[in-house]
This record gives structure tokens, sequence and C-alpha cells, in this order.
């Protein structure tokens, strides 16, 4: 059975479309002054008519196998957090089985909003470590510009579109992989963040469409207060299961919503702003795809090397949080 996991490929792929604070004056009662004060971001970058997540997802994951040398056909399953499928079902993750040929591997899409891809990662890593699968390819693609109500300013700002794809295998070292992980969930608080129509529960009607229930609502406010302390809470709980302290720390990659929430996170756990990494500014909160679209980012901006230490930290819909610390 194989001690740990590895990643042994990343890809990223992230709309051509820039939405600036300039553009967004334009669709809603807002100002350039006030996005960047309150949130951090300048622009965002949106999917055309004709992309859904399958397709941002495609993209990144072909980068991804094309970066591990890995043939399709070697995956044994596929997992893709998404909050915005391309349909109920087929899942994406068929979909995008279908489109890379991928014909030896499993797919499931995994349903956790904002912490999907930590959700993911820590599936990942007890699959591989039961020895159950050896390469597993791990997605996170969001289009919420597609569930974004472009009349609500208070949640439009925010919001973006990306993808990130990890190619993740068995590995012997164990110097490298998931030091200590810690996943949650607060459904009691699924209200301040959640799309309410178009399920089982209010499905889709003349009076759904009506009521703009076929968009994301959030209740910013509330949820900023329960996002720093779930994030700076999990971030304490896997640094106590490791036994590691904050200063050994290279890089901490949080979610990517606000870069208040950002800082103050970071403020709370110890961990200095240069050693914190930041593309808030430029994509806005992309949900599952945010923490793998910054690994990449960080890769190839040279801020990770071998044996570094990573803290992964994540919170959203659900309402869901988790947090991972990596050797890489
Ligand atoms: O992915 C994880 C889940 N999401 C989050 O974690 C998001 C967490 N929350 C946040 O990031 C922040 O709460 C927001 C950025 C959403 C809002 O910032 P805030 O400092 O909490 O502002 P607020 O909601 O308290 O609103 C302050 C004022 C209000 O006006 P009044 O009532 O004081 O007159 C809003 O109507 O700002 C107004 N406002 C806006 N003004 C200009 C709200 N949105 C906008 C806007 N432009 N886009």
């Amino acid at each position: 059975m194989a001690k740990n996991i590895k990643i042994i490929g990343i890809g990223s792929y992230l709309p051509e479309k820039v939405l600036t604070n300039a553009d967004m004056e334009k669709m809603v009662d807002t100002t350039d002054e006030w996005i960047t004060e309150r949130t951090g971001i300048k622009e965002r970058r949106i999917a055309r008519k004709d992309q859904a997540s399958s397709d941002l997802g495609l993209e990144a994951a072909k980068k991804a196998l094309k970066n591990a040398s890995l043939d399709p056909k070697e995956l044994d399953l596929i997992l893709v957090a998404t909050i915005t499928p391309d349909m109920f079902f087929p899942s994406t993750a068929c979909t995008i089985q279908d489109k890379l040929g991928a014909s030896n591997a499993a797919a499931l899409d995994i349903s956790a909003a904002c912490s999907g891809f930590l959700y993911g990662l820590v599936l990942c890593d007890s699959l591989i470590r039961q020895g159950q699968y050896k390469n597993i390819l791990l997605i996170a693609s969001e289009t919420l510009s597609k569930i974004t109500d472009w009349e609500d300013r208070s949640s439009c700002v925010l919001l973006g579109d990306g993808a990130a794809a990890l190619v993740i295998t068995a590995s012997d070292s164990e110097k490298e992989g998931i030091l200590a992980s810690s996943l949650g969930a607060i459904g009691s608080a699924g209200k301040l963040l959640y799309l309410p129509g178009g399920g089982s529960r209010n499905p889709a009607t003349e009076e759904t469409v009506k009521n703009r229930m076929h968009y994301l609502k959030m209740q910013g406010n509330e949820l900023f207060k329960i996002a720093v302390k779930s994030l700076v809470d999990s971030a304490k709980d896997v640094m106590k299961k490791a036994k590691v302290k904050p200063e050994d720390i290279d890089l901490f990659i949080p979610h990517q919503a606000n870069l208040r929430i950002i800082n103050a996170t970071a403020t709370r756990i110890g961990i200095p702003s240069e050693k914190v990494f930041v593309n808030v500014n430029k994509y806005g909160n992309t949900s599952a795809a945010t923490i793998p679209v910054a690994l990449d980012e960080a890769l190839q901006a040279g801020r990770i090397k071998k044996g570094d230490l990573i803290l992964l930290d994540a919170f959203g819909g659900g309402l869901t949080w988790g947090a991972i610390l990596l050797r890489w």
C-alpha cells in the first residue's frame, strides 16, 4: 500500500474575458473604490456563453495531464469539485471523462462549494493510501457567472469563473504529501449562502424564475464572521495535529473570497503577509477553484520549492470548511 500521495501534474484555465470594476460600475450601483476597499477585487474572469464548467475543467485537466506526462487511459478516477455542474446529471466528471477519453476511470462530482477542492484532496489521499486507486485526476471547475444575479450588487461584484486540475498518484516517499487534514460543516447556517431554485425543493417554474430563485443568494456580513473563525480554527487544528508552528509554514494559500478575510485570518494564525498567496484581485471568488488556481500560480512564480510546508485553508457554502497541511 502507498505511504502517501504525490502531485505529479497541475494546470489551470481562466476564461479570456476580463470584467473590471469599471465594467461593474456600468452594470450596478457600485464603485471601484467600494469593491477594492471592501474586497480587494479589481477584476474577474467570465466564461463565454457556450462554455460550461466541463469546458473549463477540461482545459485545466489537459494541462495537468501534459504536465504529469500521463495518458488519460492511465487514470483510475476523476473527481470534479463544482457547484456549477453542466447539468444535474450526467456528472461533470463523466462529461470530462468522455472528452478526455479516460475510459478506465470512474467519475464523480463533489458538492462542497468553496471547500470542494480540499474535500476532494482528502478523498484522494485516503483512496490512494488504501490502495484502492493509483492515479486520480482532481479537478475544481466553476462558472459562477451562470448563477450570479447580475442585478444584486452585494454578490455579483465578488464572483468569477475558473478551473484547475491536479494529477495525483501513489508515492512511497514519507517526505511529501498530506501531513494533516481537517474537514467540517455547519449545515445549520446553510441559508447564508445558497441557491434556492431548480432542485427538488423548488423545481423550475415560471414563479421560481420570476422570483430570481435560480441565482446565488448570499448574506455576506454574517458569512464574513463565520469565515474568519472557521478558517482560523481549522488551520490551528491541522497545525496542532502535525505538531507544526506558524513559523514553520512556508506558504499559506487560503480560499480567495475577500482580501479582508485573508488578512484577518493570516494575522490571527500568525503568518506574515509575505508568506500569504493572494490572487483574489485578479479573479474574485471562483469557489472550489480558488485554491488550486493559486497553487498553480504559486508554483509558476517559483514561490514553492521541494520540501516546503504549505497550508491550504477553505470556507464556503454548505457551510463547509477545511484545511490541509501539505509537504511539497
Ligand atoms: O466564498 C465564501 C463565502 N463568501 C464569503 O465569505 C463572503 C463574505 N463576506 C464578504 O466578503 C463581505 O461581507 C462583503 C464584501 C460581501 C460585504 O462587505 P461588508 O463590509 O460586510 O459590507 P456590508 O454587507 O455590511 O454592506 C455595507 C454597505 C451596505 O450599505 P448600507 O446598508 O450601509 O447603506 C450595502 O448596501 O455597502 C453596501 N453595498 C455596496 N455598496 C457599493 C453592498 N454591496 C455594495 C456594492 N457597492 N457592490
